[in-house]
């Protein structure tokens, strides 16, 4: 099998430079992808130990062989970061990386349904996992895929997009990505460059892999159980995911947790669990942007633990 990445890592000098004053310990890739960010990373801390996790198949496959010259303190784990990051015994955790959503692989794989002419419709990060975009696609009625439409795709027009597709599956299932995508360009005009499709299939990702309950419970999970001087690196891909990062690192950075109804402060204003190191994310440059595209909505944020949690 070839080690060549079928994926640009994006923003890694920012992630790069995010982590150069790591401390000594873990450094946990949690979306290990083709291993871009956890190879570089390897190669610039020599004394830092690893663990990458992802749950795609094919990705751990790949990166463990793309990581064969660090194996003796790297350690890869297939699984959902929100499931394996609670219950990782390794300690301290000196750095945490996450970069959400999908692979360019997993989009160029037309057996994996998520690109608008795959002949699948499936979606599943994780090819265990008990739904996929068909049962979504097929199974939802109108007024559940209008709520998905509207909350992981902020589509305009997705009570017509939603009724329309639950009459064509009720009469001919959708058996793949293209069926649907142009079913649905028949549907919604076009606006800009885009195909009219990218809301409504970015909205059936999200559903098909829990995408937005995945972040909030690896935020949930760090905020259980962190370390001071820890550096956490988040990379987001559309606005839904960002907000919950940003919200988050504003709840971590907050010192006084008085009821907003209290008249003073009586908490000793002491709360603050760390630093955001930006107000604003970091995006990529002009530089990046035209070696790689898909870096365009990316979007990395940056947090410094200054406190441990108590275990
Ligand atoms: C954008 S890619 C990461 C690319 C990687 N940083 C690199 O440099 O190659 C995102 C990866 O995260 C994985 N992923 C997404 N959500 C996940 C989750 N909840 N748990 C584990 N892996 C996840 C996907 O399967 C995909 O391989």
């Amino acid at each position: 099998m070839t080690t060549e990445a079928p994926h640009i890592p994006v923003l890694l000098d920012e992630v790069m430079a995010a982590f150069e004053a790591i401390g000594e310990g873990f450094f946990v890739d949690c979306t290990l992808g083709y291993a871009g960010h956890s190879e570089a990373i390897l190669r610039r801390h020599p004394a830092l130990r690893h663990i990458g996790i992802d749950r795609d198949e094919e990705a751990v496959t790949f990166s463990m062989q793309k990581l064969s010259p660090f194996k003796e303190r790297s350690r890869l784990i297939r699984g959902s970061f929100s499931e394996v990051v609670p219950r990782l015994e390794e300690a301290p955790i000196a750095g945490l990386l996450a970069d959400f959503g999908v692979s360019s692989l997993q989009l160029d794989k037309s057996d994996r349904g998520f690109g608008f002419e795959a002949p699948v419709l499936d979606m599943r990060m994780d090819r265990r996992s008990t739904k996929s975009a068909y049962d979504v696609v097929n199974g939802y009625d109108a007024q559940r895929l209008a709520e998905i439409f509207e909350k992981y795709g902020e589509l305009k027009g997705a009570k017509r997009l939603a009724q329309a597709i639950e009459k064509r599956a009720r009469q001919k299932p959708f058996e793949s990505a293209k069926a649907l995508s142009d079913f649905i360009a028949g549907v919604l005009p076009s606006r800009g460059k885009n195909h009219p499709a990218t809301l409504p299939f970015q909205a059936i990702r999200i559903e098909v892999n829990d995408e937005l309950g995945e972040i909030e419970r690896l935020l949930d999970a760090i905020e259980a159980r962190h370390f001071e001087g820890e550096i956490v690196a988040l990379i987001t891909f559309h606005s839904l995911e960002d907000r919950l990062i940003k919200r988050r690192f504003k709840r971590w950075e907050r010192a006084c947790i008085c009821p907003p109804e209290a008249m003073r402060c009586n908490c000793g204003k002491n709360h603050a669990l760390g630093k955001a190191l930006s107000a604003k994310p970091i995006v990529a440059s002009k530089a990046e942007l035209s070696r790689n595209p898909r870096a365009r909505s990316a979007k990395l944020r940056v947090f410094r633990f200054e406190k441990g949690s108590v275990a």
